[in-house]
């Protein structure tokens, strides 16, 4: 989806307010959040079934969202769904991706979702099954717009073959730290370094060549869920270049964090998971930078990576 669609359905087109932290917080700070995103200019919130247990993030924000006096209609709101954790599988069967519709609209207070989104892969998925489910929720009115989340390129042909809806969404991890999405294209076919492994079908070139938009998750984590690597201890030299610019730039280093992953040319969204008002104002900041070709580069280099 290119940026003037995501505008068409009424967001700021960058920043993204995950909501997979928000489990622990009471409604009046989850209110909090959601005030401070949208007093921000940040009105996209992104869910998942998964977030807490029984979708607990939803039901918080389902609570919150009356108290902040913000109607419905002002946000979007994106959940995803087949990945049923606690259970420990993945379904897409048709009847599973409906039944977590109804229950995410119930516990989000609302009768539609803007976007909906496959989570995980469930390797016995069923691209037909898929097809019917998407059909029956855009005609109810319930959901507006699909995609997906941690899908390769024939993953996607595969379910874009039957269904009919644009897969407008891939949400993937991407950060400074997990910056897999771009490596392999830089020490192709190097094989005295990992860098060079292909993990993801080429994942980028292929939304880019169709227009789907990258969500980028977890942009301020280093590892899978290990905590951000800003300021951490062991990033020195990436926190000194994040430090000189964040200095240049009159802005935190989370804010040139994500100005670095918004200098790419993909277009992405940056899913932001604060709790933390301050920390969301500072990171949200990193919309306004526009980082120059070297700077992207010294701190793509600064982040451990070589020039082949
Ligand atoms: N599709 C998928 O498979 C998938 C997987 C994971 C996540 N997601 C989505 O991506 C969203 C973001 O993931 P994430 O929470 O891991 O991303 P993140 O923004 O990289 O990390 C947020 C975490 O970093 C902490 N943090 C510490 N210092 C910070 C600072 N100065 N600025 C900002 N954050 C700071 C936050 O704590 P404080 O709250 O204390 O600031 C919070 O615990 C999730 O909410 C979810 O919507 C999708």
């Amino acid at each position: 989806m290119k940026t003037w669609d995501i505008q068409q359905m009424g967001a700021q087109p960058v920043i993204v307010q995950g909501c997979m932290r928000m489990p622990e917080l009471s409604a009046d700070a989850a209110a909090r959040v959601i005030r401070c995103a949208f007093d921000l200019g940040v009105t996209f919130f992104d869910h998942a079934t998964c977030y807490g247990k029984d979708g607990a993030a939803e039901t918080r924000f389902g609570e919150a969202l009356p108290l902040t006096g913000i109607s419905r209609e002002e946000i979007v709101l994106q959940s995803k769904c087949g990945l049923r954790f606690e259970e420990g599988l993945f379904d897409w069967s048709k009847e599973n991706i409906l039944a977590s519709v109804d229950a995410s609209l119930r516990r989000l207070r609302t009768d539609y979702l803007d976007a909906l989104l496959l989570h995980r892969p469930d390797l016995l998925f069923d691209p037909e099954e898929v097809a019917e489910a998407f059909d029956q929720l855009e005609k109810s009115g319930k959901v507006r717009y699909f995609g997906v989340s941690n899908l390769m390129p024939l993953q996607i042909e595969l379910l874009q073959k039957y269904v009919r809806q644009p897969l407008i969404f891939n949400q993937l991890q991407f950060s400074l730290d997990q910056s897999q999405l771009i490596d392999q294209a830089l020490y192709l076919n190097n094989k005295t370094t990992e860098y060079s492994l292909m993990r993801d079908g080429g994942v980028l070139d292929y939304c880019r060549l169709h227009d789907i938009t990258v969500q980028a998750w977890s942009p301020l984590q280093k590892g899978f869920f290990k905590g951000t690597f800003v300021d951490d201890p062991e990033f020195p030299e990436l926190n000194r270049v994040l430090g000189e610019l964040a200095e240049k730039y009159g802005v935190s280093k989370s804010a040139v964090a994500v100005a670095w992953i918004l200098r790419h040319p993909a277009k992405m969204q940056v899913i932001l998971g604060t709790m933390n008002p301050e920390h969301l104002a500072d990171a949200a900041a990193g919309a306004g930078v526009s980082l120059t070709r070297k700077e992207w580069y010294s701190l793509y280099l600064a982040s451990g990576k070589y020039l082949p």
